[in-house]
């Protein structure tokens, strides 16, 4: 069985949502110590709280550049309080499984855009938990 799936390796060649926004609402930068990977995520939110617009960068492996691009995906044009409940588990799925060894990659995804949220929040003087912003204990 090949390692890695078709949609990990369609969205490693074709990452979706790449780049940068200038007058982003909420940005969020998480790296993991272990392997040196950094993701940087940038939102665009409207005044209903709708994710109009999202863009990553990440310097890191084939499975985090994957993850970004499909979690990207999946919240784009969705409310904040969706994006928030987006789990690292749901990028796994939706991108047909990741290597054991990989699920990591999939946490910074989660991670980088709960952080990216939070700077949102922050940003516009929004009450939150900060539960809903612990970090996973998952290396
Ligand atoms: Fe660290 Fe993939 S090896 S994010």
């Amino acid at each position: 069985m090949a390692l890695y799936s078709e949609k990990v390796m369609d969205h490693f060649t074709n990452p979706r949502n790449v780049g940068k926004i200038d007058d982003a609402d909420g940005v969020g930068e998480v790296g993991n110590a272990k392997c040196g990977d950094i993701m940087k995520i940038y939102l665009k939110v409207d005044d209903n709280q709708i994710i109009t617009d999202v863009k990553f960068n990440t310097f890191g492996c084939a499975s985090a550049i994957a993850s970004s691009s499909m979690a990207t995906c999946l919240i784009k044009g969705k409310p904040i309080s969706e994006a928030i409940e987006l789990s690292n588990k749901a990028v796994v799925e939706a991108l047909d499984g990741l290597p054991p060894v990989k699920i990591h990659c999939s946490v910074l995804a989660e991670e980088a855009i709960k952080a990216a949220v939070k700077d949102y929040y922050d940003r516009h003087g929004i009450d939150y938990d900060p539960e809903m912003f612990k970090e996973k204990d998952i290396d």
